[in-house]
């Protein structure tokens, strides 16, 4: 990867000078121009992406183009489809692409094709999948898998939780499903309270096998299945790993047998399209998994091959960067009018924060520009009843992207129709406001007196010009689902390139584990514990004072 900092480039100056000249740019009188909404939005085959009500015109749009090419972009999407080692921090390749190749054409890492090993995890998976989602593979007892549990964090648990609810309309009806993440007790003693040992399927899913709360879980849930069935051999029909780690999932008593690969190329935040994804093809079935894949694939394709002007996941990105480096945007908005999506801005927030979340160049200096955005959201319609208050009137600058399907799964009486109404007048509001001169009309026309005008209006006038993106899909399938997965990885993935971070580690969750594994045999005993700030041993020890 190339160590360019993007703000010393003159496509980076001239950013800079636009956000001067243009500091009062309203998104409303961009529109006196017609053609707009064609020349700033963008399709690909049922998803619509309308980009138009941003603080950007053509001037702009152009200098973000030339930064993506100035920071070598293009080379940089290049090494990631071919296998090159980008994630150069742990010396790995980024394949998640490969995972769904639909093209099988070869990709190397290392000189070795890895397509061969990715179609007969795929062939596992299908067999695997086809006997939980048809119902012929049998418990201990002889019964059909009723209730499935996955049990990881992170990348192993957010990704299956996001799409697994995104496609309930396509869940086999016979088939539930379960996740448990947290150390928290409470996860799987509430979990466990649901399922019955005979009939349920624990998939123990961990890139590495040893993250502290997966087999913390994957220990209780083996300890309270084999109370119930009292046989070491009955683990076989009732336990499956997913992993990259063969070694430590023979230790956990797992037969590598019921084990499906992946492989360290695949990052925890980017694997559901991996053996991860077992879960989501055991309940939708494996033909649907695989269109998972194929809509992937064709966001693949577009980013690959689009010009940048054209390129869906580019666009995004440059844009985000300029609302991030330029208007100064400190987070972003993911706002699903889709009940389905409720964990979809959940997941993107790992897939984002942990990818771009930086301060440390390629070369390990420090950034002198803002990077990765602050993720969050929940589905449109209560997100309006709770937070859009301060997206609409309060002093930060919150970009938004509104997702929403054109059918619903659910049509029934008017609901998608007031769904709708509200995703397109969000995005109309947020961009035209509402003038003080207009409050007052309607507050005239509403009868109130000159005294309630003056006290009242000021607190309703809305500024505007409050950029968003809108983000129209036909329907919520499995395929479109895949493509707009995709299209936030790449999103994601423009943006490290141009900023110059690395996207695809994640040290910075390291500290807070290795802390707590020094507290962890502090916890037990009695006696006070004195190595640490008077802060931590402050609470360490009320906290065993409150136990007692
Ligand atoms: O929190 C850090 C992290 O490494 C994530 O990147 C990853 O998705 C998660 O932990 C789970 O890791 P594993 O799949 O190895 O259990």
């Amino acid at each position: 990867m190339n160590t360019i900092n993007p703000s010393t480039t003159p496509a980076w100056g001239r950013l800079v000078s636009l956000q001067e000249k243009y500091k009062h740019l309203s998104i409303k009188s961009l529109f006196e121009k017609s053609e707009r909404f064609e020349r700033y939005s963008l399709q690909l085959e049922d998803l619509l992406v309308d980009y138009s009500k941003n603080r950007v015109n053509g001037e702009i749009f152009s200098a973000l183009m030339d930064l993506a090419r100035e920071t070598e972009l293009h080379q940089a999407i290049e090494s990631m489809f071919s296998g090159v080692a980008i994630n150069q921090t742990e010396n790995r390749a980024v394949l998640h692409t490969a995972l769904r190749n639909r093209s099988n054409h070869p990709v190397y890492v290392d000189g070795k094709d890895v397509m061969p090993e990715i179609n007969s995890v795929l062939t596992q998976m299908k067999g695997f999948a086809d006997q939980i989602h048809g119902g012929t593979w049998l418990g201990y007892t002889g019964k059909p898998i009723k209730s499935l549990v996955n049990i990881g964090i992170g990348g192993s648990d957010l990704g299956p939780v996001m799409v697994t609810e995104a496609l309930k309309p396509f869940q086999n009806p016979n088939l539930e499903i379960f996740f448990v993440s947290n150390v928290d007790g409470t996860h799987i003693a509430e979990t466990l309270k649901k399922v019955d040992p005979e009939t349920t399927l624990f998939f123990i899913a961990s890139k590495t096998f040893t993250t502290q709360e997966t087999m913390t879980n994957a220990h209780t849930a083996r300890s309270w299945f084999l109370e119930q069935a009292k046989d070491e051999s009955a683990v076989a029909k009732h336990f499956v790993a997913l992993s990259t780690n063969s070694k430590a999932v023979a230790a956990f008593g797992i037969d590598t047998k019921n084990m499906f690969a992946f492989w360290d190329w695949v990052g925890g935040r980017y694997s559901l399209w991996s053996a991860i994804g077992l879960p989501i093809a055991c309940v939708i079935g494996f033909d649907k998994f695989e269109q998972l894949l194929s809509g992937a694939y064709s966001m693949d394709e577009h980013f690959r091959h689009s010009t940048f002007e054209r390129n869906i996941p580019v666009v995004l990105a440059m844009i985000g960067i300029w609302n991030t480096n330029f208007l100064g945007a400190a987070s972003e908005a993911i706002l699903p009018y889709d009940q389905y999506l409720h964990r979809f801005a959940a997941y993107f927030q790992q897939g984002n924060m942990e990818s771009n979340g930086k301060y440390v160049t390629r070369q390990g200096d420090k950034v002198n520009y803002s990077t990765g955005p602050i993720i969050w959201g929940e589905p449109g319609t209560n997100g309006q009843h709770a937070f859009y208050q301060l997206i609409h009137q309060g002093t930060h600058l919150i970009p938004c992207d509104f997702i929403a399907p054109a059918i619903s799964h659910n049509p029934i009486g008017d609901h998608h129709q007031k769904l709708l109404s509200n995703f397109f007048a969000q995005t109309e509001a947020l961009m035209k406001g509402k003038p003080l001169d207009e409050v007052h009309a309607e507050m005239r026309k509403a009868g109130k007196s000159e005294s309630e005008i003056d006290q009242v209006a000021p607190h309703r006038v809305f500024e505007g010009n409050r950029p968003t993106n809108s983000i129209l899909v036909k329907k919520i399938t499995p395929y479109t689902l895949g493509q707009l997965i995709a299209m936030y990885e790449h999103k994601i993935f423009v943006q490290g390139v141009v900023w110059n971070i690395f996207s695809f580690d994640q040290w910075g969750v390291e500290l807070g584990k290795v802390l707590a594994n020094g507290i962890l045999p502090e916890l037990a005993g009695e006696e006070e514990v004195t190595s640490h700030d008077s802060s931590t041993n402050g609470l360490i020890n009320a906290y065993k004072a409150m136990r007692k």
